[in-house]
């Protein structure tokens, strides 16, 4: 199968590589650029767990997503969350609510509450069951997740609160 070069800038950091086109952005991300954060799951858009986030901060499911359409595009994938070796606040939630348990659909939870809290900030109990309503966790229940995303504004805001009162 034929191959051609493309660009893709994941996390800030800008690629070239070879793609064909039976390759999708999932399979770019963990066997091309060595990303594995993000999981391979069901591959079919059932679980979410291959979610990654667009330029907008939207959710992309990248195991349905064809790697040719995303040529010159940008996208954040569970490694660029964290700035200055800091946790974002939505992981640190995560992990004060118990959200995390074996781990393997973490990461792609978490970039769709990442997606939802761009949207709605503070979001309403309906806005987060539509938003979470596309990524499967088998070991939480989603309770917990749902408690970590409920908090993330607080988190966020005493983070703020400690940088202005250091300055
Ligand atoms: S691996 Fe993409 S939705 Fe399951
Ligand atoms: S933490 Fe195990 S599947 Fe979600």
């Amino acid at each position: 199968m034929a191959k051609y070069i493309m660009t893709l800038t994941v996390n800030d950091d800008a690629h070239e590589f070879a793609a064909d086109d039976t390759d999708t952005l999932l399979d770019v991300l963990r066997n091309q650029l060595a990303l594995t954060g993000t999981k391979r799951g069901c591959t079919t858009g059932a679980c979410g767990v291959c979610t990654v986030n667009n330029v907008c901060g939207e959710s992309v499911l990248s195991c349905l997503t064809p790697a040719a359409e995303w040529d010159g595009e940008s996208i954040t994938t569970i490694e660029g969350l964290e700035s200055d070796e800091e946790l974002d606040a939505i992981q640190r939630a995560f992990v004060e609510f118990g959200a995390v348990q074996c781990g393997f659909c973490t990461p792609g939870v978490i970039m769709s509450a990442k997606a939802l809290l761009n949207k709605y900030p503070q979001p309403t109990e309906e806005q987060i069951n539509e938003g979470m309503a596309g990524v499967l966790c088998r070991c939480t229940g989603h309770i917990k997740v749902k408690d970590a995303i409920r908090n993330d504004f607080r988190l966020r805001h005493e983070k703020l609160r400690i940088a202005l009162e250091k300055e």
